[in-house]
């Protein structure tokens, strides 16, 4: 790295020429020497796509040596509410410009007792406005997914020259990797990289190189940076495994954890948990257990994760398949509903039988002997529901179409006269 430690004004002229796409740097503000007799000096130095900044006191060395000396740096880069503060005993501090596109700083000296945190002096701020040049690649983001899988996508600014092309490496574990396949807008730009088969060592860092070309002038060209943890940007595949049940009136959800590229212990993950259309519940076991009053009629469970103890990570995986509560309850319901019609039919059919038979014992002149009273009785109310029933049959018959036919009725008539024979033999 090569400080350029000349003042300003000179920096200021000699950028023209190593950064390529015009570049303006605002006026230094003048040296602030306030009441107290303490003079800042505020410098910069751009190295690549870094500003450094440097500052200077007029203090003596003897002074140096009586005092305890700080500096406070706080600095906003542009489109940016969020204001940076640091205490620093360093003169010196690099900023990371990534693709912004400037910032303003100011510092200020603080003189302590020696050894003590009590202030004898602190000078007025000097501050300092650093504006890049056009920045027209934004929102860089990336993302590891399915363990080996790799994308990058940005947005190109509207206002970015025609000839424009943004190309894109990165290098990781000490390795330099290209592009393995670009993704294109409607413009033929490049706004994205997809790559695939690729081996994360999960807590190195991936130096991200963003470069911006003109393809008219190959000498116009501009190179941006940005750092990402492999493990910070892996959005994991959805948990496996995933089974439902239903037991002692809840319903129980088990998974497993996805595969990841850091660590698989199963206290860095957290999971949430849908059923049906409830709110999703965060979860830390690898199982839930949701209770109920009434048996869910149908329920369906998805599950998702992400990591968020052992590393931060804000991307959840998609949700799983979803699950199903017991398949085998819905085909018992099917079942039920069948065995009821099927009997259904059958009783419709005994009592058509029966009432047959009613008839013809009616058309008999010979009386059966013996029979007994509740014989006559049971036939005597079975004419009353047969009337029931007859239209019960045609409703049905109306209903579902459903085909009983003489001939399979006729069949079952038979069986009954049988039995109904014996029957009444045995009386
Ligand atoms: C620092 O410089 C300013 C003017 O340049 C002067 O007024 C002040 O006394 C100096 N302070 C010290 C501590 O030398
Ligand atoms: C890109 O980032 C800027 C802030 O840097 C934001 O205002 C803008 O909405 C983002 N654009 C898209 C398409 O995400
Ligand atoms: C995930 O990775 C595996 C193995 O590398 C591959 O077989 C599978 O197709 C990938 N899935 C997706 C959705 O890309
Ligand atoms: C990654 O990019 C590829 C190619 O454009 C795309 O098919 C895939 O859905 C992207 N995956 C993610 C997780 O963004
Ligand atoms: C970044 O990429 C550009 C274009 O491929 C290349 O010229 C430059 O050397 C790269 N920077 C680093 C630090 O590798
Ligand atoms: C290419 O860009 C450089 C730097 O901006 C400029 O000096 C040069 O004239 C350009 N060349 C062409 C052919 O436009
Ligand atoms: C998931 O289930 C399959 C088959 O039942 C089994 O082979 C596999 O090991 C299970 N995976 C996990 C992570 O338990
Ligand atoms: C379910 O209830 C039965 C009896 O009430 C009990 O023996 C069993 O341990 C319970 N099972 C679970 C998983 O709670």
């Amino acid at each position: 790295m090569t400080h350029v430690t000349v003042p300003v004004m000179l920096i200021l002229s000699l950028f023209p020429c190593k950064i390529l796409f015009s570049t303006s740097l605002a006026s230094r503000q003048p040296s602030v020497v306030d009441a107290l007799g303490l003079h800042n000096d505020l410098r910069i130095a751009k190295h690549e796509s870094s500003v450094i900044l440097f500052w200077k006191n007029n203090l003596t060395e003897e002074e140096t040596d009586m005092y305890d000396v700080k500096y406070i740096l706080s600095y906003k880069f542009f489109n940016s509410a969020h204001e940076r503060k640091e205490e620093l005993q360093e003169k010196k501090k690099i900023i990371r410009l990534e693709l912004r596109s400037g910032f303003s700083a100011k510092v200020k000296t603080r003189l302590f007792e020696k050894g003590t945190e009590d202030l004898i002096k602190e000078s007025s701020w000097t501050e300092f406005t650093y504006k890049a040049p056009p920045v027209y690649v934004q929102n860089l983001s990336c993302i590891i997914y399915n363990i080996s899988f790799f994308n990058c996508t940005w947005h190109i600014k509207a206002e970015a020259p025609e000839d424009l092309q943004v190309f894109f490496s990165y290098r990781h574990a000490r390795k330099d990797f290209e592009c393995q396949q670009y993704i294109k807008n409607a413009r033929k730009k490049n706004i994205g990289c997809h790559m695939k088969e690729i081996y994360f060592q999960p807590s190195r860092k991936i130096n991200l190189n963003i470069s911006v070309r003109d393809l008219r002038n190959d000498s116009r060209r501009q190179s941006y940076y940005k750092t990402c943890i492999p493990q910070t940007i892996e959005k994991l595949n959805p948990p496996v495994n995933v089974s439902i049940s239903l037991e002692n009136r809840s319903i129980k959800i088990h998974w497993k954890p996805p595969p990841t590229i850091g660590s698989a212990s199963s206290k860095c993950f957290v999971y949430q948990v849908k059923i049906t259309d409830h709110k999703p519940v965060v979860v830390s076991e690898e199982k839930y257990e949701y209770p109920f009053h009434k048996p869910p009629y149908k329920c369906a469970a998805q599950v998702r994760a992400k990591k968020e103890k052992c590393i931060r990570n804000k991307i959840w995986s998609e949700w799983s398949e979803p699950v199903f509560i017991d398949a085998e309850k819905t085909v018992d319901i099917t079942l039920l509903i069948l065995t009821l019609f099927c009997l259904l039919i059958f009783l419709v059919c005994l009592l058509t039988y029966a009432c047959r038979r009613h008839r013809f014992l009616e058309a008999m002149t010979m009386p059966i002997p013996q029979a007994s009273d509740s014989i006559k009785t049971w036939l005597a109310t079975e004419e009353t529901h047969h009337q029931k029933h007859i239209s019960m049959q045609v409703e049905m018959h109306s209903e579902t179409g459903l085909e009983i036919t003489e001939e399979n009725c006729d069949m079952n008539v038979q069986q009954q006269r049988h039995l109904m024979r014996s029957g009444s033999e045995d009386l």
